[in-house]
């Protein structure tokens, strides 16, 4: 069973295409990497998959269904590249990993909202704590996100993600500029969680990890230009042909498709 199906995906911004022509399946329960150079269209793809960007042509579908109705049943966890957020917004650790049980909350019985909130939010704030706990980060908890350093940011991120309880997760380089012990504190995670069944698809440019880790590679500069095993996929004559692959040579041939 494929957790994500892709067909015929094309993105663009501002009419600029950014991918052409995409397709692949995901296998559920293993761990995905995607790999390709600077601009090649990794983060668009992954804001696709999560429902934060409309595709110009293309279809995605998550566990075989809708994926706007997997987002509403909180199947799918997105940890955002964190240079992409901004980060002086006024809230503590604790209340951004609560954000991650927004879409659990909404589908609680209508009973549990009659009850102070210390029973009926109960269960999401055990969640939470064991999601803090898990990534060492429970004694900042009242700390404002804005003061953390680089890891314990991606740490938040990740304690987040773990608070959704998704079957699916889509992270988008994890492990950039992260100390040694930051980087194996979330690689362990993410094994904990791929042997418990999840899916992972993760963006990066650790190839060692990557060998270690994945089940499967994408090798992506704005076409898909192979998927297959890690030890194929990151062979040297493989990823000289992604760097390489030379796509705005096609770009015009979309332009006039469009028109
Ligand atoms: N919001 C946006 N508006 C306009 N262009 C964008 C936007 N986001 C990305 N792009 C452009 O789309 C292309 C693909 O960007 P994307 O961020 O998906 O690449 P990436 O593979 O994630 O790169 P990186 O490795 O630097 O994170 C780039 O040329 C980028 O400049
Ligand atoms: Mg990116």
């Amino acid at each position: 069973m494929s957790a994500v199906s892709v067909s015929g995906l094309t993105a663009a911004y501002d009419g600029a295409p950014v991918l052409d022509d995409v397709s692949f399946e995901l296998g559920a329960g293993q761990w995905h990497a995607v790999i390709g150079p600077n601009g090649s269209g990794k983060t668009t793809l992954l804001t696709i998959v999560a429902g934060s960007l409309s595709p110009v042509r293309g279809e995605v579908k998550l566990f075989g269904g809708d994926p706007a109705a997997c987002r509403r049943r909180s199947q799918v966890a997105y940890m955002p590249q964190h240079e992409n957020l901004e980060w002086d917004f006024p809230v503590s650790v604790w209340d951004t990993v609560m954000t991650g049980r927004y879409g659990h909350m909404r589908r609680d019985p209508l009973f549990r909202r009659f009850l102070p909130a210390r029973l009926s939010a109960s269960r999401h704030h055990a969640i939470c704590q064991q999601a803090l706990e898990e990534v060492k980060m429970d004694h900042l908890a009242r700390r404002p996100i804005g003061q953390l350093s680089g890891g314990q940011k991606k740490r938040v991120l990740l304690a987040r993600m773990l608070a959704q309880e998704a079957p699916l997760v889509l992270l988008d380089e994890p492990l950039v500029g992260l100390d040694k012990d930051s980087r194996r504190l979330i690689l362990d995670v993410l094994r904990r969680q791929r042997q418990q069944g999840q899916t992972i698809v993760m963006v990066t440019h650790d190839l060692v990890n990557t060998l270690k880790y994945a089940d499967q590679v994408m090798l992506l500069n704005r076409s898909l230009i192979a998927i297959g095993p890690p030890a194929q996929m990151l062979q040297d004559e493989m990823l000289t042909r992604t760097a390489a692959a030379n796509w705005l040579d096609r770009a015009p041939a979309l332009e006039q498709e469009d028109a």
